[in-house]
């Protein structure tokens, strides 16, 4: 979710990043330089942490369920050094001017706002957690596009919150962290999101997919190898802009819980599969039906795919992928017809599997595709786009990157 006013920098034209190569010391060398230039003297160090994907379960983290992402190769740096009192300076290689707070500002949640708010919101989160935040500059730059779906803002907060926790020394064992950088974006920003994007950015491992369980926060690793199987994930970047998206994503939400009370359970997680019929049964109308039914049906997915990842099956992970694309066309109802036609298009190219991944209402969609195929179904999700007169999308090929990490 993001809630940021800045120029939207998209994802690029049709290339393959394989990892954090020449793009991630890209952006940490912009982010050195722009510490340079802005402030006296050198950074002490520098920390990066990725945007994510979503391979599969959708809008079933704040129902207490289950996903399954994996970390981009693209990420957003912050070098940072102490500033030697209690004030934050923070420059961004997208804005013009850096912008200063002190101890008042981060007192309560919203006194700072645009991008800066982001920041902090970490600092806020880390204060209120009874942590001392050391005084520091800090100097950001991203690869991960800003209003793509990709979280660029859990990697925001994710970088943020690695920089001043390892500058001020503090004990925050890394599965602690997402809940922190998550209440940053929840009660400072404003935006009412679940946990999986900060859980991605921090506790995701290259070549790995990150199984998170988000009622109980346990992880486990699970081996995405795509090389050794033979496929890629494409990502397509639909170019739809998030239309409601904000208000969308809470409505969707709210209606979750409603449903639960309805239910009597604490949360949509605890209606079994195997109960499904049932439960729908009980819900007042066929809209909470359907959202029903798509959170309890893509639980089950998620599990399954896990299932298949852990025996090695990966090509056979397609067809779940693309029934869980149907649930959130049909029955969620959160895709665009920009997504819904590149879904089609790569379906049609061959991919083995193609969904909307993120919260919806544009972003990206994936697709897993023969590593050969990649560029062929690529082309056609173009032309697709031609054909229906909308903006080109933006196509890359990605394997599971790291988490967040100190750089330098
Ligand atoms: C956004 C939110 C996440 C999650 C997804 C939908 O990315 O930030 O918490 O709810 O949407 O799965």
């Amino acid at each position: 979710m993001s809630t940021r006013s800045e120029p939207v920098r998209r994802a690029p034209q049709s290339r393959t990043q394989t990892g954090p190569g020449p793009a991630a010391s890209d952006v940490a060398t912009r982010a050195v330089a722009g510490f340079r230039s802005r402030y006296a003297g050198k950074p002490a160090g520098c920390w990066a942490a990725p945007g994510r994907v979503n391979l599969i379960g959708e809008h079933t983290d704040y129902n207490d369920g289950y996903v399954l992402p994996f970390a981009l190769p693209l990420r957003t740096v912050v070098a940072a050094a102490p500033r030697g009192d209690e004030g934050w300076t923070v420059w961004s290689e997208l804005a013009d001017d850096p912008v200063e707070f002190g101890p008042s500002a981060v007192d309560e949640p919203g006194k700072v706002t645009g991008w800066a708010a982001y920041v902090a919101g970490v600092v806020w989160a880390l204060r209120d957690a009874g942590h001392t935040v050391p005084g520091a500059r800090l100097a950001i730059a991203s690869d991960v596009p800003l209003g793509s779906g990709l979280s660029s803002s859990a990697a925001l907060e994710a970088a943020v919150l690695t920089a001043l926790a390892d500058l001020g020394g503090l004990d925050l064992p890394a599965q602690k962290q997402p809940r922190l950088a998550q209440r940053a974006e929840n009660a400072y920003v404003g935006a009412p999101t679940g946990i999986m994007d900060q859980s991605a950015a921090i506790r995701c491992r290259a070549g790995h997919a990150l199984f998170l369980d988000c009622r109980d926060e346990s992880v486990e690793h699970i081996p995405f190898d795509l090389d050794a199987a033979g496929l890629a994930v494409l990502v397509v970047d639909s170019r739809a802009s998030h239309r409601h998206a904000d208000g969308e994503y809470a409505s969707r939400r709210a209606a979750c819980e409603r449903a639960a009370a309805a239910l009597g359970v604490p949360a949509l997680r605890d209606v079994p599969v195997a109960g499904l019929d049932a439960a729908l049964g009980r819900l007042p109308d066929d809209e909470t039906l359907r959202r029903v039914r798509h959170v309890v049906t893509e639980n089950q997915r998620v599990l399954d795919t896990v299932e298949l990842l852990r025996t090695g099956q990966v090509r056979e992970i397609g067809p779940l992928l693309t029934a869980s694309h149907v649930s959130m066309r049909d029955d969620f109802e959160i895709t665009v017809p920009e997504i819904d036609t590149a879904v089609e298009a790569a379906l049609g190219a061959g991919a083995l599997g193609a969904r909307m991944t993120g919260g919806g209402f544009g972003g990206c969609v994936l697709a897993l595709v023969d590593a050969d195929r990649a560029d062929r179904v690529a082309d056609t999700v173009r032309a697709a786009y031609a054909a229906c007169g909308f903006t080109a999308p933006g196509t890359v090929t990605v394997l599971p990157a790291p988490g967040a990490t100190r750089l330098t």
